[in-house]
């Protein structure tokens, strides 16, 4: 018998009793893990939606497959996107179905009959890799929360980075951007400011002007933000925006002074996203500008070349949609992200 390192897997069968009946046969020969069923379609997403969290779906789908493809397609790609591993197991009548289920989402399908050793590796497999999803959006999930926390010390910038970010995936979709991209610019933006975790509160809510010693350190943050997250596979993407997010396209910017093609569009798209922010809500020294005076602050940004002309010209166009007009004025922002 295979030995099992992956523990407490739960396993969740679907289908009839009566075709479920040898998969359940070995995986009670199997014995490592926990498995539930054989449910219904209908029990078995009656389950998944009262919290029941498993490892994985096994699917014996009989005499037809419509349902079943359904109830894949809802856990993959449904309202709430499921981890969980779906793996179809088809008999022979069905197994010209096979394409159809991994359409349908299915990680994995397997033909009947199946040896034990076979199905038990498969299995693992599957429920290895939604471990290791689970891993990565874990570390995520800290990540941007700690992001947050950070923020959250600066009586001045509540609610900041989730404006960026709201503000720069809008950006992002106007100027065309694909699904991997928008989700960095959603990461990017969450965790711009992380490298503030170095900058003492009373330095984050003085309310004059920094000393310049204060507005040096201040403006190390993107480089020990960048060094926070540059181990994690999963920030990846959002690098460049952390650490290029205060850069200028006329060169003027920190940390590495980039200027023209070499600023990538991601995070010129977060900063002119940050600098509206920065402008549109109260600051430790001034109130928020009106949005007729942040409209003329940021054209003055983008003719000198400290922001992107054409993004700023794409914030325009949104800035007449109620939601951002809205926005502006109802928080505060990021010190050192403006003149
Ligand atoms: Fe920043
Ligand atoms: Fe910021």
């Amino acid at each position: 018998m295979i030995s099992c390192p992956v523990r407490f897997a739960r396993i969740l069968l679907v289908g009839s009793a009566s075709q479920t009946q040898p998969t359940e046969a070995l995986l009670k020969c199997e014995g490592t893990w926990e498995y539930f069923g054989p449910f219904s379609i209908a029990e078995a997403m009656q389950h998944l939606r009262s919290g029941m969290d498993p490892d994985a779906l096994l699917i014996v789908p009989g005499p037809e497959m419509t349902g079943y493809l359904a109830l894949a397609r809802e856990i993959k790609f449904g309202h709430a996107p499921g981890r969980i591993a779906v793996i179809f197991l088809l008999n022979a009548e069905l197994v010209d179905g096979r394409a159809a289920a991994y359409q349908a989402g299915a990680n994995d399908v397997i033909q009947l009959p199946v040896s034990r050793d076979e199905l038990v590796l498969r299995l693992l497999n599957a429920v290895r890799a939604k471990r290791a999803t689970d891993s990565l959006e874990n570390a995520t999930v800290v990540i941007t929360s700690l992001a947050k926390a950070i923020e959250g010390r600066d009586a001045y910038t509540c609610g900041h980075v989730e404006r960026v970010a709201t503000y720069a995936v809008e950006i992002g979709k106007r100027v065309g951007l694909g699904e991997d991209d928008l989700a960095a610019l959603q990461t990017g933006a969450l965790v711009h400011d992380i490298g503030k975790i170095i900058i003492p509160d009373h330095v984050l809510n003085k309310p004059g002007p920094l000393t310049d010693e204060e507005r040096a350190n201040m403006k190390r943050h993107p480089v020990i933000g960048h060094q926070i997250l540059q181990p994690l596979h999963t920030f990846q993407k959002a690098l460049p925006i952390v650490r290029w997010h205060h850069e200028r396209p006329n060169g003027q910017g920190y940390p590495d002074g980039l200027a023209g093609e070499a600023l990538p569009l991601l995070p010129r798209i977060v900063s002119v996203a940050d600098f509206f922010d920065a402008i549109s809500t109260d600051r430790p020294y001034r109130p928020a500008l009106p949005p007729e005076s942040c409209r003329q602050v940021l054209s003055e940004a983008a003719e000198k070349g400290d922001l992107d002309a054409e993004l700023v010209g794409v914030l325009f166009d949104i800035f007449a949609a109620p939601v951002l007009v809205h926005a502006v004025g109802t928080g505060a922002s990021d010190r050192c992200d403006t003149p």
